[in-house]
């Protein structure tokens, strides 16, 4: 969602450090960005409503110069997409405030301090911020203390940026449960909500804490106070994350190039357990007996992450037979909860960051959950942090909202977790155990087999361009994929798409079914194929026209009303994996040929920080 920038530079202009930053984070989600400079005594400011470009382009109009500065890019909560509404927000000329996340008190400190007489120009919770900093700092004339001292009022999460119209030298910046960081270059220091905005210009970065105030310079982080007001410093650590992964290659589209990179990304995120065992050291140095402890698993998430969770139920409970709930964060945070302190609680998440699920983990441990999980994308972020163990999916960096490598390798940690817990339950034995490890040897290579399957994909995707709706089937454990299937075509396409198990369609959704009404299963050669034969049927009789993702042995043929696309071979239980590529590529071939906006599609943000 909103992405923060700042820099101070003693020998460049800021602003080009700003509008690159700003375009990297762009992939978040926003409707609005904006970027202010301290300059001659004065703050000067370009916000726009749209697209980054059209920003850098008034700022370049405008001939923005600086050596300190910072800059956002807004995806509205408070007040609707205006460029009032954007940030940076400006209080009384002399400070300016970038802010993400949500003031939850705003409207009692709007009273307070247009009580005192301050004029809000916008609708947005962050102008609280601007006019309380100002306030404190008129009285005290130091930034750092004012923005102590305002942040004491605020009450929920946010992680700001502040400079001074009288002050070249220094910015001050706070977290409160949104991500902050600082980089630090050669004579300039940089701050970004998120690594891909800094990589470019460096590489050292130090990962501010929660509660942490710090007075920046050129030189790198004057002084840092913790959230006991206790002077403190943070590590500095080199960021492995490549430019390459922010940059298109010859790809049209992130989301393009994020499926085509798969093979590469579930390779390296199985590496962990190819090259060192299903062990659970693999998850932390205290897993064995973190897991030893446990008698179940409660899993929360949102989205996709939420897909990869259902399908991992099938396999902890089919081969490591530990039973294993699985709830939507922001449903589970809100409900009384019967905790169990040997219940082990797993996040799942891309970004590390999404605030329900945030708040649904520190909910199940203030109610006595013991142990936690986290699985996650992005090195250093809030969910692993809070986590006891943590291993990350070795996707890369995932710039398009619809995620694609990210659900793959999370399914291949989960996978890797039902081994590792199996073997320890002693319900997989070592001939089991390598008979997994080869299919995970082979799973990339049979991802690569099914990428090549586009071209007939492509020719489905022609014909669900001009559809309204489309539903998907699946049963057992490829049931998460349809779901996962219906989600990304809705999300890219704005095709009305759902998805059920097949059995349940005479219970309802058989009604939505004639001519136009695109159903697409997914029917690997399993236990359950000939209930799908049958679901199918069913469907084939009330004139609906199916496509049929399947494996090669599966015995399907092509007839009137029934399109079959077969993917190389059967998979054995790592088959969801294998079939999610297809739902993938039928997803983006559709929303191209409908013209969307595929790596950021309307109304979505790739981190969903806000409630
Ligand atoms: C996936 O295509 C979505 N954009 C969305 O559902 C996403 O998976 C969800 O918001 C959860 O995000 P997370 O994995 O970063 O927590």
């Amino acid at each position: 969602m909103c992405g923060i920038v700042g820099a101070i530079r003693a020998n460049h202009n800021v602003v080009d450090f700003l509008t690159d930053g700003l375009e990297r984070l762009e992939y978040r989600g926003y409707d609005s960005s904006g970027i202010a400079v301290s300059i001659d005594g004065k703050i000067k400011r370009v916000r726009r409503v749209g697209r980054v470009a059209l920003m850098a382009q008034a700022a370049k109009e405008k001939n923005l110069f600086g050596r300190i500065g910072i800059g956002h890019t807004r995806w509205a909560t408070h007040g609707g997409v205006t460029e009032p509404n954007a940030h940076p927000h400006i209080s009384g000329g002399t400070v300016a405030v970038v802010h993400n996340g949500i003031i939850e008190n705003f409207e009692s400190e709007r009273q307070r301090l247009q009580k005192i007489g301050y004029v809000f120009e916008s609708q947005t919770d962050t102008e609280v911020i601007a006019h309380s900093v100002n306030h404190e700092y008129l009285q005290t004339g130091d930034l750092f203390t004012a923005v102590q001292a305002a942040c004491k009022r605020f009450h929920g999460a946010f992680a700001i940026a502040v400079v001074a119209q009288d002050n070249t030298e220094n910015m001050v910046v706070a977290r409160m449960g949104c991500p902050l960081l600082v980089a630090f270059g050669e004579d300039e220091t940089f701050i970004a909500s998120d690594v891909s905005a800094v990589i470019a210009f460096t590489r050292h970065i130090a990962y501010l804490e929660d509660g942490d105030i710090a007075l920046l310079s050129t030189k790198g982080i004057e002084k840092l106070i913790d959230k006991d007001g206790q002077v403190a410093e943070r590590k500095v650590k080199i960021s492995e994350l490549s430019l390459a992964s922010l940059e298109l290659g010859p790809y049209s589209h992130f989301m393009q190039k994020e499926i085509h990179e798969q093979p590469r990304a579930i390779a390296d995120t199985a590496e962990v357990f190819l090259e060192g065992g299903f062990e659970p050291e693999n998850f932390g140095s205290n897993a064995r007996e973190v897991f030893d402890d446990i008698h179940s698993i409660k899993i929360l998430a949102c989205g996709t992450s939420y897909y990869s969770a259902l399908t991992a139920k099938y396999w902890l409970e089919s081969i490591a037979k530990i039973p294993t709930d699985v709830e939507i964060a922001s449903e589970y945070r809100y409900r009384d909860v019967i905790a169990d302190p040997k219940q082990m609680v797993i996040t799942i998440s891309q970004s590390g960051e999404t605030l329900d699920t945030m708040e649904a983990l520190k909910y199940a441990k203030s109610l006595g959950h013991k142990h936690s999980l986290s699985i996650c994308n992005v090195m250093e972020s809030a969910l692993p942090r809070e986590s006891e163990l943590v291993l990350y999916t070795r996707a890369g960096a995932e710039i398009g909202v619809a995620s694609t490598k990210a659900f793959t390798t999370q399914l291949v940690v989960l996978f890797g977790l039902t081994v590792t817990l199996g073997k320890m339950r002693g319900h997989v034995s070592e001939e089991q155990e390598q008979h997994y490890t080869e299919e995970l040897r082979q799973l990339p290579g049979s991802i690569q087999h099914v990428l090549n399957l586009e071209p007939q994909i492509t020719i489905w995707a022609q014909k669900f361009a001009s559809k309204q709706s489309a539903l998907f089937l699946g049963r057992g454990i490829h049931y998460p994929i349809a779901l996962e299937g219906a989600l990304k075509l809705k999300e890219i396409t704005y095709i009305h798409a759902e998805a059920y198990p097949a059995g349940e369609l005479k219970h309802g959704p058989l009604a939505l079914v004639d001519e136009n009404m695109p159903v697409v299963v997914i029917a690997p050669n399993d236990m359950l194929l000939d209930k799908v034969k049958a679901n199918m049927q069913e469907v084939g009789a009330r004139g609906g026209e199916l496509f049929v993702f399947t494996d090669l042995d599966s015995n399907f043929t092509e007839d009137e009303g029934v399109h079959v696309i077969r993917t190389p071979r059967h998979v054995g239980v790592l088959s969801p994996i294998v079939h999610t590529i297809p739902v993938q590529l039928l997803a983006y071939h559709a929303a191209l040929a409908r013209g969307t906006d595929v790596d950021k599609p309307r109304n979505l943000a790739k981190s969903v920080t806000v409630e």
